[in-house]
């Protein structure tokens, strides 16, 4: 059977990462586009020489030209500019929007059956656009920001308590901006839910309201002190999890920004949510309940992400 392709739409920080991640893991063979002429022809080179070392078997082709993507299994997409310090991921918006609508009619043209995981920001809209540009099935189009920001929690709550990181689950849901929702009472340590944590003495509470805050500022954390550009190992480690659920059928249940059309009592849009990842795609969004106050930070997310969506049909009145 021949291997999986996965084709990567940006060959920058995040392209190059999730690349050589492929290839490590074997996830299949790798093609790397960019519109920057010989970036992802080098970082292909480079990666595949690297596999001698390494032992992995997948072949990697760098390209600028849309047709060496055809027939994709997998479109990872982070072609468009990161952030600078001081800017926020809402500051991306115009010049992404465009970027969206190359590389929706690209993968349309050419990788019509593929699933496809957005990465570029600001996540919530752009993953929206790109499912409208491409016209693909919206099972089959979702962003990847909830599994990085849950990441983050985790990291820092195993850091809290000193526990395996493998021990600490964490949900963190809503747009992936300031706004994001990290859920306590859905994350544990060992299967115990935070607030019990906290009532047991292991933690207060000021301690986890600043871890929470922490997540939130986690991207900006990292930007500022990369100060040329935004995070990349940790978000392409997110997307390849969500990549490998798919090609493997794993139905693993993640948080992703997914279309959402009648859980959580949402109508048609694209939003931060626990979904089941498997063959099918976005096999199934979880209807989870939400207390009062859970249910007005997700309100104020939800809030927040459609202005965005306004904003990106203020700027293409193609876009429905
Ligand atoms: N088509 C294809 N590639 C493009 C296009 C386009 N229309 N426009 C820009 N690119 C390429 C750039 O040439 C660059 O190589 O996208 C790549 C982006 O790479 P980086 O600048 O290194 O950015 P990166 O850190 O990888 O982040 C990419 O993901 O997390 C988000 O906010 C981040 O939106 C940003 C995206």
């Amino acid at each position: 059977m021949a291997r999986p392709k996965i084709a990567l739409i940006g060959a920058g920080q995040i392209g190059g990462t999730l690349a050589h991640l492929a290839a490590i893991k074997e996830l299949g063979d790798v093609v790397l586009f960019d519109i920057a002429d010989g970036v992802p022809q080098g970082k292909a080179l480079d990666i595949a020489e690297s596999g001698p070392s390494e032992g992995f078997d997948a072949a990697l082709k760098g390209t600028t030209d849309y047709a060496d993507i055809a027939g994709a299994d997998v479109c990872i997409v982070t072609a468009g500019v990161p952030r600078k310090p001081g800017m926020s991921r809402d500051d991306l918006l115009g010049i992404n929007l465009k970027v969206m609508k190359s590389v929706g009619e690209g993968i349309r043209d050419n990788a019509p059956d593929a699933f496809v995981i957005c990465i570029t920001n600001p996540l919530d809209a752009m993953v929206w656009a790109l499912q409208q540009y491409s016209g693909l099935p919206a099972e089959k189009v979702v962003g990847m920001a909830g599994v990085l920001d849950s990441a983050r929690f985790r990291h820092f709550l195993s850091l809290e308590f000193d526990v395996s990181m493998k021990d600490v689950t964490a949900f963190v849901l809503g747009g992936h901006g300031d706004t994001m929702v990290p859920l306590t009472r859905y994350s544990t340590v060992g299967g115990i839910p935070l607030p019990d944590l906290v009532d047991m003495g292991w933690t207060t509470q000021d301690k986890l309201d600043a871890i929470v805050q922490r997540t939130r500022d986690g991207g900006a954390e990292i930007v500022g002190l990369l100060k040329t550009g935004s995070a990349y190992y940790a978000p392409a480690t997110s997307a390849i999890e969500m990549a490998e659920a798919y090609l493997k059928d794993q139905k693993r249940l993640l948080p992703c920004a997914a279309w959402v059309d009648g859980a959580l009592g949402l109508k048609g849009m694209y939003v931060g949510v626990p979904t089941i990842i498997g063959a099918g795609g976005i096999e199934r969004v979880v209807d989870i309940k939400l207390d009062r106050a859970e249910q007005e930070m997700f309100d104020k997310s939800v809030e927040a992400v459609r202005g965005l969506v306004e904003a990106c049909k203020g700027i293409d009145e193609t876009l429905a």
